[in-house]
């Protein structure tokens, strides 16, 4: 036996430190800051062209670099046409995350750069995955619904044109406003799943899209992008308000989580709760979102007064998403098409910490198993 097996084990890397970070503090008293800004500094008055730039330049831009910034993003928007083939012929049995995954992957066949990992090849192909991943979601939505697929239009900013190619309509003043505070409030989070298997398959010298494509897989999972899809199945579980209080007990009698809440480093409120919510209020004009509104308060104050914990990012994104006409099988996806800022971002400082992240493991395992061959087995 070596001297390893003597070491502690940090059962999922809780409040483990993997590597220093720059890019965004998880504050667990319930503050969000990305590159030293925090987030309500930032909500309303940038747009999530400005935060993405944030992200991978590590300072704001001022309006000239900003203006070469959305050109940047709107002329690289467009997918290989290879891809887009390949979207449109993807099973329609296959959900559409797995699809994301898949054709991220496949993106890096055709990277303009090829195999030109330099500092400044990586920070463009990081600008073109943030433009290029929103097309492939809005490619994939179309698709699905036997829509024509449609190209950005240079006069928008960039929020706006996702929104615009994914639902084919030009998005109003309130909508733009909303996708804007959605996808600046889901840019980055520290050194979440998704990030951190980025940027473990970064830190093997791999590829972009190899770390992107590990990020997607991680993000997919309930327990933490996938969170949102969940959220509203149980919306629409619940039919009435006064349903709530035995359907939240009967989760927890049955020992089950309740999606869209708990936060692994949040002692206090997710400071992007208030601004989600916010958005849904935008939309509580209408009933499906006012229905769906009230039933979140009555689910947040039930389970705040039974289990003493707060809704996270995903509760009231789910209906922010609802309100903006996306469906439900697409909100881990659109949680992806911002969330691909904070990935490059990390991906590019795990290139310059240049250090292979490799935990080790506590062997609870046997030794000395005496061998038996196949035939007395
Ligand atoms: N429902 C009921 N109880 C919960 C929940 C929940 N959603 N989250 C935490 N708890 C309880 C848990 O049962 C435990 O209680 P006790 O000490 O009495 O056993 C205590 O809170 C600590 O929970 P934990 O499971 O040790 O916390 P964790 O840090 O391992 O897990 C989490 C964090 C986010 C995975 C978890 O809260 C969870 O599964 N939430 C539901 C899924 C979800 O909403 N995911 C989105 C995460 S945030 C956005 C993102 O990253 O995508």
């Amino acid at each position: 036996m070596s001297e390893e097996d003597g070491k502690a084990v940090v059962r999922g890397l809780r409040d483990v430190a993997a590597a220093e970070s720059r890019i965004s503090y998880v504050d667990p008293n319930g503050a969000l800051y990305y590159l030293g800004y925090n987030i309500d500094d930032l909500v309303e008055r940038v747009t999530y062209s400005e935060v993405a730039y944030l992200l991978v330049h590590q300072k704001l831009p001022n309006q000239q670099e900003l203006d070469k910034f959305r050109i940047e993003l709107v002329s690289e928007m467009k997918l290989p046409d290879p891809i887009v083939e390949s979207i449109k012929a993807a099973s329609l049995n296959c959900p559409p995350m797995d699809v994301l995954r898949t054709e991220v992957s496949h993106l890096g066949e055709y990277d303009p750069e090829g195999r030109d990992f330099s500092a400044a090849a990586n920070t463009r192909r990081a600008s073109r995955l943030i433009a290029q991943l929103p097309t492939m979601v809005a490619t994939l939505y179309r698709s699905r619904r036997y829509q024509p697929i449609l190209a950005p239009r240079r006069k928008f900013d960039f929020a706006q044109n996702f929104l615009y190619m994914l639902k084919g309509a030009i998005p109003n003043e309130k909508e733009t406003k909303v996708m804007q505070r959605f996808m600046v409030l889901h840019a980055d989070h520290g050194f979440n799943a998704s990030t951190f298997a980025a940027r473990v398959t970064a830190s093997t010298n791999s590829d972009m899209y190899s770390a992107v494509t590990s990020a997607i897989g991680t993000l997919k999972g309930p327990l933490h992008g996938g969170a949102s899809e969940k959220v509203m199945e149980m919306l629409d579980d619940i039919y009435l308000e006064e349903e709530v209080e035995e359907y939240v007990q009967g989760l927890l009698d049955d020992k089950k989580k309740i999606m869209g809440f708990g936060h692994r480093v949040y002692k206090a409120q997710d400071p992007r709760t208030k601004h989600l919510r916010g958005i849904v209020e935008d939309f509580c004009h209408s009933f499906r979102t006012s229905d769906l509104y009230d039933k979140c308060k009555m689910i947040e104050n039930v389970v705040y007064e039974r289990k003493k914990i707060y809704p996270n990012v995903d509760f009231y994104a789910a209906v922010a998403m609802d309100a903006l006409g996306i469906s439900k099988e697409f909100f881990p996806l659109f949680f992806a098409s911002s969330r691909i800022s904070g990935w490059v971002a990390h991906v590019l400082e795990q290139y310059e910490d240049a250090v292979l992240l490799r935990p080790s493991s506590k062997y609870v395992g046997e030794f000395g198993r005496p061998f038996i061959p196949l035939e007395n087995r």
